[in-house]
């Protein structure tokens, strides 16, 4: 059955969400590798290190995980349309994946503040696509509006069922460790829906007696885009602190995220850390899984990022397990790589500090 090929509805009985999962809309997401990072390990003071790629999904993202499971429910309900508030790859996973559905999708997207390639893969796929003179935060504000007149399903991070898709690496990496759990998971934080998705899936598992431990989530930000952190450390996560998003790693550039209730749960439930990190390290960051041959768009670097900075002060142990939860694709952005490769990218001032790090990361070009 070609579910049975799906990451996700092979773990169908988790999932139940559909009268009848054989309609399921399947592009064959999930079943995403396990990495070992030797050399990020190194940097990074550990052991060792892994990494799950979710950027090796059908359209490059983790969202897809997402996607396969709400379209599924968009279809089996009757929608015409579907549309989503996006910072570029949940557009790309929703477009595809309303594609494979038959259904008609509208994509709401910050002007000039998302990647290429996730531009593209929208029209690609035939969406809907508007660029709006706003951020990603007044564009989910105008979706809301329209969502409200007309017959839409709206597929932004809020809808339940794409975090029940999202689980499931949770479910593969317990898996491929023959049903142990890491020690520790490390995402990055931009609306704040990976993380409790993630979370969700491992609570259940150990409730199900499947595993025994649930590992701490722990979240990384952009300095630049940091309403977790900010909140965490001004109320200790009991209130928002909406703020002004602004870096390069575009896909997190999120002021006021929808689930940080839900974030802020997942982190004192597993005995996680919110952190941030600068422009500088999530660049170096990135350089670095990239000479593992690997390689991830800016966003998902923050979580190399901030596991510098938990083994650095102790929080984390040399010797734990780490998994890296790798959200999406080099080719996602491959303008930032080509800026930082050519010295092109960081200012002076956010530079400062690291050249000696930079340096040896920059090919010639
Ligand atoms: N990494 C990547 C590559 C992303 O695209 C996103 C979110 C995140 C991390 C953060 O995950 O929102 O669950 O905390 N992208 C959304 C989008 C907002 O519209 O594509 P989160």
């Amino acid at each position: 059955l070609p579910i049975d090929q799906s990451g996700v509805w092979r773990f169908r009985e988790l999932l139940p969400i559909l009268e009848n999962p054989n309609d399921a809309v399947t592009l064959r997401e999930g079943n995403t590798p396990l990495l070992g990072m030797p050399r990020c390990a190194q940097a990074a003071g550990m052991e060792r290190l892994l990494a799950k790629h979710q950027g090796m999904n059908p359209t490059g993202s983790f969202k897809d995980t997402g996607m396969t499971a709400a379209l599924s429910v968009a279809r089996e309900r009757g929608f015409e349309w579907v549309a989503c508030a996006s910072t570029g790859n949940t557009s790309a996973a929703m477009a595809a994946y309303a594609a494979r559905a038959g259904l008609r999708c509208l994509v709401l997207i910050p002007e000039g503040k998302i990647a290429w390639g996730k531009l593209s893969q929208a029209m690609d796929y035939g969406a809907l696509t508007c660029q709006l003179r706003t951020d990603f935060d007044g564009c989910v504000r105008v979706l809301a509006e329209v969502v409200e007149h007309y017959p839409i399903y709206l597929l932004n991070s809020v809808n339940p069922y794409r975090l029940e898709g999202q689980k499931t690496p949770a479910l593969e990496m317990a898996e491929e460790m023959e049903w142990n759990v890491p020690d520790h998971v490390i995402v990055p934080g931009g609306n704040l829906a990976n993380c409790s998705a993630l979370g969700k899936g491992f609570q259940e598992m150990k409730h199900l007696g499947l595993t025994r431990t649930v590992p701490s989530i722990s979240v990384v930000q952009a300095a630049g885009a940091n309403p977790l952190y900010t909140s965490m450390q001004t109320s200790a996560g009991r209130e928002l602190t909406p703020v002004h998003a602004d870096t390069r790693a575009s896909a997190i550039r999120i002021g006021s995220p929808a689930s940080w209730r839900k974030a802020v749960r997942i982190l004192e439930q597993t005995g996680g850390f919110c952190e941030q990190v600068s422009e500088a390290e999530i660049a170096i960051a990135k350089a670095e899984i990239g000479r593992e041959g690997v390689g991830c768009e800016p966003a998902s670097a923050v979580t190399l990022a901030g596991l510098k900075k938990l083994v650095k002060d102790g929080r984390v142990k040399p010797s734990e397990n780490v998994v890296l939860l790798l959200t999406g694709h080099t080719l996602k952005d491959s303008e930032y790589t080509i800026e930082f490769h050519r010295g092109n990218l960081l200012s002076e001032g956010e530079a400062r500090g690291y050249e000696s790090k930079i340096a040896p990361l920059r090919s010639e070009m």
